[in-house]
This record gives structure tokens, C-alpha cells and sequence, in this order.
């Protein structure tokens, strides 16, 4: 066999073999169906994400310069997280936690945050 043939005869054999190959993989798995809306949280389990910075209660952390949101009238405190939401006001972090609320749910927190003395 000449190494011309020997050639030819590898390439024929990779190229089989690639479609046997090809032809044996898994079907791709089905897209994922569309992940389900999430329900409604209740203003808890949304204020549990303010926790962090602004403490359970919206009062703060003594020593930080985070603002205590507790106790304001819920109408301030939704139209400040709307302008952050909306880049009106702009300032260093909350800009972008505000964007990941709907107004729904930024009425919700602020109603939450009022109410607490
Ligand atoms: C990573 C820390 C952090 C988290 C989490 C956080 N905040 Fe803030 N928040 C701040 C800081 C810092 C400011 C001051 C403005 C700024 O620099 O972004 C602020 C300002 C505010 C203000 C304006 C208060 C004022 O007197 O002007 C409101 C209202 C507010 N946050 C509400 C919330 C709510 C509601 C959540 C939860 C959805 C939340 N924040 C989560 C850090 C945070």
C-alpha cells in the first residue's frame, strides 16, 4: 500500500467513523421550558433583602452612613426608590437594587418601612 493510499484509507476511516460517531450522540436535551413567574413575595421576604444593609427594622446600623428608612410616610419612601429605579437620583448602590423591583412590589416595601416605629 502506497502512503498516498494509506492516507486516503485513514481519512475514509475517520470520516466513517465521525458520522458513526455523530450519529450515536444523545439527542440534545429539550430547552428548558420557561422558568414560571414568580408569586407575589410578601413585603417580609422582599424586606429581607434591605436587611443586610438597613437592618431588619429599616433603622440602620450605628457607624454606617446607610439611611434608617423606618417610620417614613410610605408615600416618601416609594417615590425615592422609583427615582433610583428610574437613574432620577443617582447614587451608589441603590440605583441598581431598585431596578430589580417592580413598583408593586417598591409600594410594598415602602408600606413595610412606614410602619415600623
Ligand atoms: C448593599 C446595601 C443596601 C441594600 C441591600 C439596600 N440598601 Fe437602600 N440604601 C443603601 C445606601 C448605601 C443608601 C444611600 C444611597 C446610596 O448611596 O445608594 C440607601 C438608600 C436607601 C433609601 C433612601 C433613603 C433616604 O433617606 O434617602 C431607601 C428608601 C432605601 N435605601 C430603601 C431600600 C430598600 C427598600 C431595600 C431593599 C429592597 C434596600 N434599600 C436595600 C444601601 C442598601
Amino acid at each position: 500500500m502506497t502512503s498516498r493510499a494509506i492516507c486516503s484509507t485513514a481519512l475514509l476511516f475517520f470520516a466513517l467513523t465521525g458520522t458513526a460517531v455523530a450519529q450515536q450522540a444523545p439527542a440534545p436535551a429539550a430547552p428548558a421550558a420557561a422558568a414560571p413567574a414568580m408569586a407575589p413575595a410578601s413585603p417580609v421576604v422582599l424586606a429581607n433583602s434591605c436587611a443586610s444593609c438597613h437592618g431588619v427594622d429599616g433603622k440602620g446600623f450605628a457607624g454606617t452612613k446607610v439611611p434608617a428608612i423606618n417610620g417614613r410616610p410610605a408615600q416618601e419612601l416609594s417615590t425615592i426608590m422609583k427615582s433610583f429605579k428610574a437613574d432620577q437620583v443617582t447614587v451608589t448602590i441603590m440605583n441598581r437594587l431598585a431596578k430589580g423591583y417592580t413598583d408593586a412590589e417598591i409600594d410594598s416595601l415602602a408600606g413595610y418601612f412606614a410602619a415600623i416605629r
